[in-house]
């Protein structure tokens, strides 16, 4: 019987694609068996570039912070707002002591209170349930910590797990925990609907705060359009969302390098953003009463975790927490706020000057040299002739790298007549 798709070899599968001899080569020379194992249907693996924010200052502590991302002016702007907030001594950062992540069991078409009363009567089953389940978790300190009952529209119930997951962001410990609470709750059975745990995350949230010399900014002129500005994310939803898609162009940059999970933490945060029923900006920023300084605030849920996951199973996730020095959760959660802010900053600073167009143009302009072909050396020379261009683009861009590679080719002629 022919094989499934999913049983084939990486090679095998490339080999079914409809795509040139080139591509193919290109896809198995870019094959890793780390990675093969980690999901379904593995072809080769995905490059994505890794830079460096150099200094950022979190709690008097100095990280290099490694962060991935496709966008060309990210790391450059998170490098610019750090070095601003640096001037002032770096971020400081306050969180909850105790963080817990919330795993659900849904009921549909039961009382809240009957199941409340349930759970009082059964604690000490639902807690021998959750150790029993995950073991390994006690064992490290963590484990189920508290358990609630929300009413939900429609005689709908959730019965809430919160579970100390340690070091680990915990998904898959909250999943198993929740799994084997099931059993506890058999009476309820034909109205069970769901165990999954919930990427909502109050209990997580980090605050990071930093301030910023109006005259290290440029005056006051700009100081005022950046806190003008600010005030329009706690105001307007469409400029919430493109002032929190820039704070996470840095925190998801660091979380895709430590091999945390991108999409758990957005959600978590665009969650929080909303928590109040109308969305805004995570962060703000104002003058100080004197006017001397810029002070921002920046605070949101940060599900993350140092070991578990993809994290041990990736080398390139160990070499980024290294970089970072092998930060704790706490510390971990720490970097990550303050690049929000330092990356909030930046854009907001280049919003109320410049404009975003320029800096983000003079980046584009890399991308675009690589985009038509330029070779790494070409790269350089292509995208200072582009600056000169009044337009850009990739027609433009394929011009300048004909001109560039005519002229070279004349000065390199050992014929070219002098
Ligand atoms: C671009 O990726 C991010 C910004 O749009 C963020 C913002 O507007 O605050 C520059």
């Amino acid at each position: 019987m022919a094989k499934k798709f999913y049983q084939l070899s990486p090679d095998e599968r490339i080999d079914r694609l409809t795509v040139s001899k080139d591509t193919k080569t290109a896809l198995k020379r870019h094959q890793s068996r780390q990675n093969s194992q980690l999901i379904e249907n593995y072809i080769s693996d995905y490059n994505l570039p890794l830079g460096l924010l150099g200094n950022l200052i979190v709690d008097s502590q100095g990280y290099t912070v490694p962060m991935v991302t496709e966008e060309p002016s990210v790391v450059a702007a998170a490098n610019n707002g750090a070095r601003l907030l640096g001037l002032q001594g770096g971020v400081t950062t306050t969180s909850q002591e105790s963080l817990t992540t919330v795993g659900q069991l849904l009921f549909a078409g039961v009382n809240a209170d009957d199941l409340a009363d349930f759970v009082v009567q059964h604690r000490d089953e639902i807690d021998d349930a959750a150790r029993r389940a995950k073991s390994s978790i006690y064992r490290r300190g963590g484990g189920l910590v508290d358990v609630t009952v929300r009413s939900l529209p429609g005689q709908r119930t959730s019965v809430d797990f919160a579970i100390d997951t340690q070091a680990a962001m915990g998904a898959n410990i909250v999943n198993t925990i929740l799994e084997g609470e099931r059993s506890v709750f058999d009476p309820f059975a034909d109205r069970f609907v769901a165990a999954i745990l919930s990427n909502y995350s109050p209990h997580q949230v980090i605050t990071a705060q930093g301030k910023v010399a109006v005259a290290d900014l440029g005056g006051q002129d700009i100081a005022r359009k950046i806190a003008a500005l600010s005030d329009f994310g706690g105001v307007d939803i469409y400029r919430a969302t493109t002032e929190n898609k820039g704070i996470y162009n840095g925190i998801a940059a660091v979380t895709l390098a430590t091999g945390n999970d991108t999409r758990a933490i957005s959600a978590a945060g665009h969650a929080w953003a909303a928590g109040d029923g109308q969305y805004h900006s995570l962060s703000h920023w104002q003058l100080s009463e004197d006017g001397t300084q810029l002070l921002g605030e920046l605070t949101l849920p940060l599900p993350v975790g140092t070991v578990g996951g993809a994290i041990g199973a990736l080398p390139s996730a160990q070499t980024a927490l290294e970089i970072l020095g092998n930060p704790d959760g706490r510390h971990l959660r720490g970097v990550l706020v303050a690049v929000g802010l330092a990356q909030n900053l930046a854009a907001l600073k280049a919003l109320s000057g410049e404009g975003i167009q320029a800096g983000h143009m003079r980046m584009q302009a890399r991308a675009l040299a690589l985009q038509v072909g330029a070779q790494p050396d070409e790269v350089g020379p292509l995208v200072a002739a582009l600056a000169e261009a009044e337009q850009l683009d990739s027609a433009v861009a394929q011009q300048k790298l004909e001109e560039l590679r005519q002229h070279e080719s004349q000065n390199s002629n050992p014929f070219r007549p002098s």
